[in-house]
């Protein structure tokens, strides 16, 4: 039942959403790794965990480098045996209009949100199927339907979003679940930090006329990862208070 005793690695979660989520996972009874590729962040992060009672295994590691990756799941290995549950959290973002977009800003968004889902999924995905047993969640965003000044970022999330569909095919005879949140906007330093006006702005777009916190989609990760939740794969969910059925019915 859930996730209890399952190990869990999140990346990227020495802060906002990721942290959130793996600290769900650990009251929720998993053996979680948290990796960022900050060690203070992780250190930090780890520590929580411990001090609340929980189990925790901290690894920095960039996720865009196949020997980071390959280096961190042996870590994992070592200390639990196997990875049940992925989730492919770290992200980041470049956002600027196309004709500024420097091929440096193409190439590090889309190696972080897109390469280094894939590079984690290759790794972990023999000891999946060696246990007849694997959830894997990507965390995509509700900008990959489409948004200005994210074409970098959007095409990364829509890619992961595509990835996510193939690999539940590939995988479904396996045992192994694939799917994605579309997180929207959602309460992070990032947002507490616009000016008021904007804030202002953002509110009113939403339907729910609320902004969504990071629990939300911590609560998506543990639908996903659930020991029950072993027939959904393929699907993405949008956590957004609602706002992605306006977009489609502006299109
Ligand atoms: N916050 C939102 O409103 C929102 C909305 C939609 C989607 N998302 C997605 O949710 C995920 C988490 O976003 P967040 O807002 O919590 O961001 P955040 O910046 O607070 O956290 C991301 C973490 O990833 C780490 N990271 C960056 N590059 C890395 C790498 N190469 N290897 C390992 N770790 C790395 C960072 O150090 C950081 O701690 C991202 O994929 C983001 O695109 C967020």
């Amino acid at each position: 039942m859930g996730v209890q005793n399952r190990v869990a690695l999140v990346t990227g979660s020495g802060s906002g959403l990721g942290e959130t989520t793996v600290m769900m996972l650990a009251q929720n009874g998993a053996k979680v790794v948290v990796n960022d590729v900050d060690q203070a962040k992780v250190d930090k992060v780890v520590k929580k965990i411990k001090s609340a009672g929980g189990e925790a295994l901290g690894v920095a590691a960039d996720i865009s480098k196949k020997d980071q990756v390959q280096d961190l799941v042996q870590k994992i290995v070592k200390q639990f045996g196997t990875v049940d549950i992925l989730v492919n959290n770290a992200g980041i973002a470049r956002d600027k209009g196309l004709l500024k977009i420097t091929e440096e800003d193409w190439d590090i968004v889309l190696d972080v949100n897109l390469k280094g889902p894939f590079l984690l999924s290759q790794t972990v995905v023999p000891y999946m199927k060696e246990r007849k047993f694997g959830r894997i969640v990507n965390i995509s965003s509700r900008a990959y339907l489409g948004w200005p000044t994210q074409a970098n970022y959007a095409s990364s999330k829509g890619g992961l979003v595509s990835f996510s569909r193939t690999l539940a095919l590939e995988l479904a005879k396996h045992q192994i679940t694939v799917n994605c949140i579309a997180p929207g906007l959602i309460q992070t330093p990032l947002y507490d930090a616009l000016p008021d006006n904007i804030k202002e702005n953002l509110m009113k777009s939403q339907p729910t006329k609320t902004i969504g916190k990071p629990e939300d989609i911590g609560y998506g990760v543990l639908f996903f990862a659930d020991d029950e939740a072993d027939y959904v794969t393929g699907q993405t969910i949008f956590i957004c208070g609602g706002k992605s059925v306006l977009s489609s019915l502006s299109v």
